[in-house]
């Protein structure tokens, strides 16, 4: 059929129009400019690359983010997943003559598919703009590249932003001390990211520690990481959590690197995080991220990355930063409205607006919610009574509810709309967002649970399909495949119940909270996968540009327990 309306691009890809055009053209050329200036010649890399250039080792990226596409031979091609390693491989392959150290920059796209545990962070065509210092390793090399980021940012003309920085060395040390084993190091490397300190509680009760004090010891320190931020005295904070010779060595580290961005005037753009430990496997010193409160997530990311040259043939140093090239735009067009760029949204907070953001589920779990904040000093009169609003404030102008659909929680949180919010373990468990899971309020508890008609599920396992229909498809997904049971998953939007009764699926995967609904439909559980109730979750930026508000409103709520 004839598209009358015309083509437009794939669903995860933009097209520039002319006006952005100039925005970005003078964004891209004003960095390369800079960049050049400070020794960091320009580099372009294809756009394709070896699969196996991907495939183990540092560089790594999972298989599910990569476009790949075929040579005429056979072989295996990916479209540039990731503009660093590209880099690095150009220069220990082409620039064998050239002597460290090597500073490179280049002002190019790569093509990923969205990361399932940030769909928000990770469009599917991202402009970057970055530098790749190679062949140094002393501190002095690390504060290059974070004042060229800071640098970079300012020149751009953003003004309000900051650089967190922290050191990944902090946490490895604290895993070997604790001897937890790869896997419960991932596993604990995700809570520390998600700052989620009842999940560090959980993970550690099956860890093979040698005795209780070794277990509450470690627990406590655990539970601490997420909270290591702020200015320089969290380091201090951090050298009496640790006497482990790594851990100190990080710390070290990581207070050389503040000291010289100090004496370059730059400490107020500075934040200490310790608890940012992404990429763990890849990064191996400093990290550091740029954040605004314009956005929801990072425009910039970084770190020292000393692996990478070594795995590609070349050992040697490295530490570098990419700028996302749209989402500086966005903060830039949100900072000056006027400039033609994006326009903050009504939702966006502003200087005389809310000093937090609060996303509430509608439903079930409103009541309980507006109860416990009451308890902790919030008016929610208005909130409780909204009528067909859907933005409210409170009295005092300190906290704006967001009136949302307990599933789409998650999601105004994730893009930064909504500084924090209250959702259901359940739902944070299927949206699976990088989000800070803060606090349990021990409110809206039931149970996710599997249940049906016992002889109808027993008769299904034996069959050649397991239906299973559920609001949570990814959840069932994983749990179903961890066992080893293939299923068809109907996904249903609500009253799961009546899907076994009329023969559309042989069980549901479903929250029981008191279990009426089961009764009533003749239905019973046949298994419980975990206890849920609902969580204060926060923005990872807000959490950093909004730290007072946000700490005052998780203390009164946490007093209130
Ligand atoms: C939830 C859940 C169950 C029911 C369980 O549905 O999906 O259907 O509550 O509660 P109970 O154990 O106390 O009976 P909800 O009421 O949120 O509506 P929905 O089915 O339309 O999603």
């Amino acid at each position: 059929m004839i598209n009358t309306t015309g083509f437009l691009p794939p669903q995860g890809f933009i097209d520039t129009l002319p006006d952005d055009y100039v925005r970005a053209a003078h964004l891209r050329n004003g960095l390369s400019a800079l960049f050049t200036s400070r020794g960091y010649a320009g580099i372009e890399t294809p756009l394709i690359e070896s699969h196996s250039l991907f495939q183990s080792g540092p560089s790594r990226m999972p298989e599910s983010r990569q476009w790949k596409t075929y040579a005429p031979d056979g072989s295996i091609l990916v479209i540039r997943p990731d503009n660093t390693t590209p880099a690095v491989r150009l220069a220990c392959a082409r620039l064998t003559n050239l002597p460290p150290p090597i500073r490179l920059h280049y002002i190019q796209t790569v093509l990923r598919y969205p990361s399932m545990s940030a769909p928000a962070a990770s469009g599917v065509e991202l402009r970057q703009a970055g530098v790749e210092l190679l062949g140094e390793t002393a501190p002095e090399a690390d504060a290059e590249v974070i004042a060229l980021a800071i640098e970079a940012i300012r020149s751009s003309g953003l003004e309000s932003f900051q650089i967190d920085i922290g050191q990944v060395g902090f946490f490895k040390g604290m895993m070997d001390e604790a001897g937890l084993t790869d896997i419960d190091a991932e596993r604990m490397r995700a809570l520390v990211e998600a700052k989620n300190s009842l999940g560090i509680t959980l993970a550690l009760r099956d860890a093979p520690l040698s005795s209780e004090g070794e277990r509450s010891r470690i627990a406590s320190r655990l539970q601490t990481l997420p909270t290591l931020f702020g200015g320089i005295e969290a380091l201090d904070e951090a050298r009496r959590m640790s006497g482990h010779p790594r851990c100190r060595a990080a710390l070290d580290n990581l207070d050389a690197v503040y000291s010289l961005l100090r004496e370059r005037g730059l400490e107020r753009y500075l934040s200490i995080d310790l608890g940012m430990v992404q990429s763990i496997n890849y990064y191996t010193g400093i990290v550091f991220r740029g954040l605004t409160g314009h956005l929801g997530q990072p425009l910039l990311s970084g770190g020292r990355y000393d692996d990478l040259p070594a795995a590609l043939g070349r050992p040697m140093g490295a530490v570098g930063f990419a700028i996302e090239l749209d989402q500086l735009l966005t903060a830039l067009g949100r900072e000056n409205p006027d400039s033609g760029g994006d326009r903050v949204s009504v939702a966006q907070p502003d200087d005389a607006a809310p000093l937090v953001t609060l996303a509430v589920a509608k439903g079930r779990l409103a009541l309980d919610t507006f109860a416990r904040l009451e308890v902790a000093g919030i008016d929610c009169g208005e909130a409780r009574d909204p009528g067909r609003k859907l933005i409210v404030d409170d009295p005092t102008g300190r906290i704006r509810f967001m009136l949302v659909k307990p599933c789409d929680v998650p999601t105004y949180v994730d893009h930064g709309v909504a500084d924090a919010g209250v959702a259901g373990k359940d739902t944070l468990m299927e949206e699976n967002r990088p989000l800070y899971e803060l606090l349990d309020l021990d409110i809206g508890k039931c149970r996710l649970c599997v249940a049906g008609n016992e002889e109808r599920h027993r008769e299904a396992l034996r069959a050649a399909t397991y239906r299973v229909a559920t609001k949570y498809p990814n959840i069932a997904r994983e749990f179903f495949a961890r066992r080893g049971q293939p299923i068809e998953i109907i996904a249903l939007g609500g009253s799961v119940e009546l899907a076994p009764l009329v023969g559309l699926s042989d069980v549901i995967l479903d929250i029981v909270e008191s279990g009426g609904t089961l009764k009533a439909n003749g239905l019973s559980v046949l298994e419980e996968i975990c206890a849920v109730s609902a969580r204060l979750v926060v923005n990872r930026v807000s959490l950093k540009t909004k730290t007072a508000a946000i700490r005052a409103l998780v203390k009164a709520l946490e007093v209130t327990q």
